[in-house]
């Protein structure tokens, strides 16, 4: 079924006005989009920047296990569409040239989910932001860069592990993961079928199911979808 588009001005949240339309009985799938956002929130509690000119939208779908997953590989391949040399960090920030360019938020709603989806298409006055502008991308404007990330999440293949570790540029890479519990340091050696990070540090392979990760080298392998990591990623 197509996700219909609620187009709102400058709003606080569309993750929030997403689930005002869920509490109010449509069970979407939609998606919302804002032209700016004064209250937006980004994973694990943070505030996300939202001027007007990016690309502000939270989907109404069903729940899926990896739902996030799907998205990020429907951005990255929408946004190389437009130029943009766009990667994975794990979970799910999409970083160019060692900076975050977009991120994902997932909040789940019972069998439903809200997925929303931030991208810098000007820059933004954030630490390690980068832009689709400072990326060289040619993005004509927010709506066009929607419609591609909604045509890949739509003709996504089954099996998004595949494809969600060939654009994950974690891999292989020394990290330091960031979780409530404290820090694991190690190598980032693969993703399980939960999109959870196994990690090889001194004690073993450790399984992280959330944190923050940051980058600590480039890496060491090619991951061999011809694009050139060699600049540093700690965003
Ligand atoms: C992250 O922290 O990387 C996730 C950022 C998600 C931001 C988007 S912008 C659209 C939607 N509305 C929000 O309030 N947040 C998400």
């Amino acid at each position: 079924m197509p996700l219909r588009i609620v187009h709102c001005g400058r709003i606080a949240s569309t993750q929030d006005r997403a689930r005002e339309l869920l509490r109010a009985g449509d069970s979407g799938p939609l998606a919302v989009v804002a032209v700016a956002q004064s209250s937006a929130r980004g994973r694990r509690g943070r505030v996300w920047v939202s001027p007007e000119g990016g690309l502000y939208a939270s989907l109404l779908v069903p729940y899926e296990p990896l739902l996030s997953q799907r998205i990020g590989v429907a951005l990255v391949r929408a946004l190389r569409r437009f130029g943009v040399r766009a990667v994975l960090k794990w979970p799910n920030d999409v970083l160019v040239e060692g900076g975050k360019l977009a991120g994902i938020l997932i909040e789940r709603e019972g069998d439903r989910a809200i997925a929303g989806i931030g991208v810098n298409l000007e820059p933004v006055a954030v630490d390690g932001a980068r832009s689709v502008r400072q990326a060289g991308g040619r993005v004509a404007s927010p709506e066009a860069l929607l419609e591609a990330v909604l045509r890949e999440f739509e003709e996504m293949e089954a099996d998004v592990l595949p494809a969600y570790r060939a654009a994950l540029s974690t891999l292989g890479r020394p990290v330091r993961i960031e979780r409530d519990d404290g820090v694991v340091l190690g190598e980032a050696v693969d993703v399980d079928h939960h999109g959870r990070l196994l990690v090889r540090g001194e004690a073993g392979v450790e399984t992280i199911a959330s944190g923050d990760c940051v980058h600590l080298r480039p890496a060491r392998i090619d991951p061999g979808d011809g694009l050139d990591y060699s600049s540093s990623e700690g965003a």
